[in-house]
């Protein structure tokens, strides 16, 4: 069967692809930003539990206090760029889900068991019990993340879901994809490194404050940073080489457009390290932040290539009907402002206690 005959027909859009692309991208970043936080506070937090004292107990103290709110904030901004991905890919991304349904359902049970483990590490009576619950969490939201980078490239490659009639209970994985591994890793050390950051700088805000424990504590996490995010460039280039030709070629000076991404990403990334090599915590977060951003925008550059002939969104058909975009917007632009304004709060109950 030709696999092409597989795809769905897709649904018609209601104003132009590009807000969706756009919006997709941008609400993606928050998503990934939040999950970066999540998995890698819930490394460094199970690094530095496993001390009974000094500043890694400290870091990772404080982190795990974080990682309960951080899976309820990956979640929630999870459900944004996936109400983008099915209105212009949910009929490649539903059919790759269907065909690894197993797996793909088995991130709801396990993502509940390893929010309780969250709470367990955070707020627990039992020593004993925490580096097995903290190991938990983290094996579990790098298994989810394993997951999502499969589900994401065999929804590019409709030939894989041929797998499917030799494999029809749920349990087909995308392993003959030559990017699976890379393209975890990068995100998996990424986490790391990001997550380092962001411990670092809930250590460094308390230093500002004049806690002196907080700074050597500051000084702990940073490494997890700095040399995560070298070791990031290596998984990067070798994402880059197991791209398909075609796709690889874009960045290579085939696609102006990609080609500047790659040199704004490296350029941002190699700048990022050094402030974090610097210490300068808060614009090290401001260049990682920008270095997230670009970095999505050439994931989106793979999709497209992955799809150059087989779908682009511009191909779907629209009926123009403007009122539900504004409606949406509106509610977005106030949705974040609530929930700015909520974690606003949140951050100061714990001083006022
Ligand atoms: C808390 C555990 C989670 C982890 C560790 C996680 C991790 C990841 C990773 C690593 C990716 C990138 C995959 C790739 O590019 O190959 C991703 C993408 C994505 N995640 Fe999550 N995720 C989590 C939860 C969720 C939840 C609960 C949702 C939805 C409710 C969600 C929605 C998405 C969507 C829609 C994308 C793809 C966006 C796109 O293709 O543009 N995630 N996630």
């Amino acid at each position: 069967m030709a696999p092409e005959a597989l795809i769905p027909r897709p649904d018609t859009l209601q104003v132009g692809w590009g807000w969706f692309q756009i919006l997709l991208t941008v609400t993606f970043v928050l998503h990934i930003l939040f999950m970066n936080a999540l998995l890698g506070g819930a490394f460094v937090s199970l690094l530095g539990g496993m001390r009974r004292s000094g500043a890694g107990q400290v870091a990772g103290h404080d982190a795990s206090h974080r990682v309960p709110t951080l899976v309820a904030l990956t979640v929630n901004a999870g459900v944004a760029p996936l109400l983008f991905l099915q209105v212009l890919y949910g009929h490649l991304f539903y059919t790759s889900s269907v065909v690894m349904a197993g797996w793909w359902l088995a991130i709801i049970p396990l993502l509940i068991i390893g929010y309780y483990a969250a709470y367990g590490v955070a707020w627990g009576s039992n020593r004993a019990l925490r580096p097995v619950l903290a190991t938990g969490v983290v094996l579990i939201l790098a298994f989810i993340g394993f997951m999502f980078v499969n589900n994401n490239t065999m929804a590019l490659v409709p030939a894989h879901w041929t797998g499917w009639f030799e494999t029809s209970d749920g349990s087909l994985l995308n392993l003959s994809e030559p990017t699976i591994w890379p393209r975890w890793l990068h995100m998996m050390i990424g986490a790391v490194a990001v997550g380092g950051l962001f411990v670092a700088l809930i250590q460094d805000n308390k230093a500002r404050r004049g806690d002196a424990e907080a700074a050597k504590a500051r000084d702990w996490a940073l490494p997890f940073f700095t040399h995560g995010s070298l070791a990031q460039m290596a998984v990067g280039l070798w994402w880059l080489m197991a791209l398909p030709d075609p796709v690889m070629k874009q960045f290579m000076g085939g696609s102006p457009f990609a080609s500047i991404l790659l040199v704004a990403g490296i350029g941002l990334g190699v700048w990022a390290v050094v402030l974090g090599f610097q210490k300068k915590v808060r614009l090290a977060a401001g260049a990682v932040v920008a270095t997230v951003l670009v970095m999505a925008l050439m994931r989106e550059v793979v999709r497209f290539g992955y799809l150059d002939g087989v779908f682009h969104p511009r191909d779907l058909a629209v009926e123009p009907q403007l009122s539900p975009l504004i409606l949406f917007l509106a509610v977005f632009v106030i949705g974040i402002g609530c929930v700015a304004y909520m974690l606003r709060l949140a951050a100061r109950a714990g001083k006022e206690a």
